[in-house]
C-alpha cells in the first residue's frame, strides 16, 4: 500500500534535490536530434552543444532509410528474448559487423550499454576474484561490479601508479579484471590505456574497456581509445553503445574473445531475460557501422576532431579554464554551481544549448558546463557558441 509515510519520504527526497540543485528537469525537443533544434516552450530554436551525436549520424538519411526498410520487411519488434525466438538475421549481421569493425572474435548485443556492463561481471566472477575499477567509471560499470560477488577495488582513473598498487593488493585473487571507461565523460579525458594495458599484462589481469564515448570516432579508424593508444589487441573485452556516435538510437554490445561471448549468451542476465533489439534499430546500427567504416566516416571523424581542437583552442585563448585534451567533450571549468547553472541558462537565451553540471554529479566546487562537439557543427555554429560563452562568461565573472 502506498502509505502517507512513503509519500512524505518521497516528497522530502524530491524537495531536497530541488534545494541542492541536483533535481533534473528535461527540456523537450520538438523535432529530430541535430545541431539546430527546436525546443518546446519559450526557449525556441537553439544550437545544440550537448548531445552525444559525435558524427552527426542521429538523423542521417541513409540510416533512416535502412531503419524504415527494416521496419517494412522485419516489422516493429521481436516480442521475444534472443534465445527463444528473438534472433533475426539482422541481429547476427549487426554482431558480425561490430566484430569486423572492432577487430574482435565475436560480439553480443544488448538493449543498451548499461545492460551490457550490468551483465558482464556477475556471471564469471566470484568471491575469490577481484574487479579493479577506475574511479570515474560510468554508473553501469559500478552497478555491474556490485552485482558480482567479486572483491571490488577502485583506482584513481588517470593514475597508473595507483592502479599498480591496487593490482598488488589483489595479487591473491584468482581472476583479476581491470575495468575502465575509454573516455571519462565528465572530464573529456582519455584513459591512460597504454599504461593500463601494460600493467594488466604484467599482473595477469583481464582488461575491459567501455568505449561508449569513443567507438566510431577516436583512433585512426574510429575503433576507439585502445586503437588511439596503440593497444587495441591488448583489450580482452570492449563494451560500447549504439546510442552515441554509432547512429545514436540505442543498443549496446560486449565484443571480444569468442569463448567469453558464447558464455555471455548463456549466462548474462540482461541478455537472457530482456527483449531483443528492435529490427529497425538493428538495421540502422548496421548502416551506421557501414558509414563509419568507409570514407564518409573518416571525413566525419576528422571534422569532429577538428571542431574539438578549434573550440578548445579558441576558448582557452579567451581565458576559459579547460583541461588539456583532444576529445569533443569539452568541460568549461567554472567551480561554483551557481555560475555553471546561471551561465547555462544565459547561454540558452543566446541560442546555445549546453548543459551545466554540479555536485553531486561532479565533485563539489568543480561545477562546469560540458560542451560536446559534433562533426555536424559548422564553423559558424562554433563561432556563435564561442561568442555567447564570451558574453555570458564576462557577465558571470568566469573570464
Ligand atoms: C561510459 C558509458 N557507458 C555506458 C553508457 C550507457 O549506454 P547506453 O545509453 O547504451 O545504456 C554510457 C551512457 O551514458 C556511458 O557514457
Amino acid at each position: 500500500m502506498f502509505s502517507a509515510a512513503l509519500e512524505k519520504w518521497l516528497l522530502e527526497k524530491i524537495g531536497a534535490k530541488k534545494k541542492d540543485g541536483s533535481y533534473k528537469t528535461e527540456r523537450v525537443i520538438a523535432g529530430p536530434q541535430g545541431v539546430e533544434i527546436s525546443l518546446a516552450g519559450p526557449a525556441g530554436h537553439a544550437l545544440n552543444f550537448c548531445s552525444n551525436n559525435y558524427l552527426g549520424l542521429s538523423n542521417h538519411p541513409k540510416i533512416k532509410e535502412a531503419a524504415s526498410r527494416a521496419l517494412e520487411s522485419y516489422g516493429f519488434g521481436m516480442s521475444s528474448v534472443r534465445f527463444i525466438c528473438g534472433t533475426q538475421d539482422l541481429h547476427k549481421e549487426l554482431e558480425d559487423a561490430a566484430s569486423r569493425f572492432l577487430l574482435t572474435e565475436d560480439t553480443i548485443l544488448y538493449s543498451s550499454c548499461f545492460d551490457a556492463n550490468g551483465g558482464l561481471f556477475e556471471n564469471f566472477l566470484g568471491p575469490r576474484d577481484a574487479i579493479i575499477s577506475a574511479s570515474l567509471n560510468h554508473a553501469s560499470i559500478i552497478d555491474g561490479a556490485r552485482l558480482s560477488k567479486a572483491r571490488r577495488l577502485v583506482y584513481r582513473y588517470d593514475d597508473a601508479a595507483n592502479l599498480e598498487a591496487r593490482l598488488r593488493e589483489a595479487e591473491d585473487s584468482e581472476i583479476k579484471v581491470v575495468a575502465t571507461d575509454g573516455v571519462f565523460s565528465m572530464e573529456g579525458e582519455l584513459a591512460p590505456l597504454a599504461e593500463v594495458a601494460g600493467l594488466c599484462e604484467q599482473y595477469g589481469a583481464l582488461l575491459v574497456v567501455d568505449d561508449s564515448h569513443a567507438a566510431g570516432f577516436i583512433g585512426e579508424n574510429g575503433r576507439g581509445t585502445a586503437e588511439y593508444s596503440g593497444v587495441h589487441e591488448k583489450v580482452d573485452l570492449f563494451t560500447g553503445t549504439f546510442g552515441k556516435a554509432l547512429g545514436g538510437a540505442s543498443g549496446g554490445y560486449i565484443s571480444g574473445k569468442r569463448e567469453f561471448i558464447e558464455w555471455f549468451r548463456n549466462a548474462s542476465r540482461p541478455y537472457l531475460f530482456s527483449n531483443s533489439m528492435p529490427p529497425p534499430v538493428a538495421a540502422g546500427a548496421i548502416e551506421a557501422l557501414e558509414i563509419v567504416s568507409g570514407p564518409e566516416g573518416a571525413d566525419r571523424r576528422r571534422q569532429c576532431m577538428e571542431n574539438a581542437r578549434y573550440f578548445r583552442e579558441e576558448m582557452k585563448s579567451r581565458g576559459f579554464k579547460i583541461k588539456d585534451g583532444i576529445h569533443p567533450i569539452v568541460p568549461i571549468m567554472l567551480g561554483d554551481a551557481r555560475v555553471a547553472g546561471g551561465m547555462a541558462e544565459s547561454l540558452l537565451d543566446e541560442g546555445i544549448y549546453a548543459a551545466g553540471f554540479s555536485y553531486p554529479v561532479v565533485p563539489e566546487w568543480t561545477a562546469r558546463i560540458r560542451v560536446q562537439l559534433s562533426a555536424a557543427h559548422h564553423k559558424e555554429h562554433i563561432d556563435r557558441a564561442i561568442a555567447a560563452f564570451e558574453k555570458t562568461g564576462r557577465k558571470f565573472g568566469a573570464i
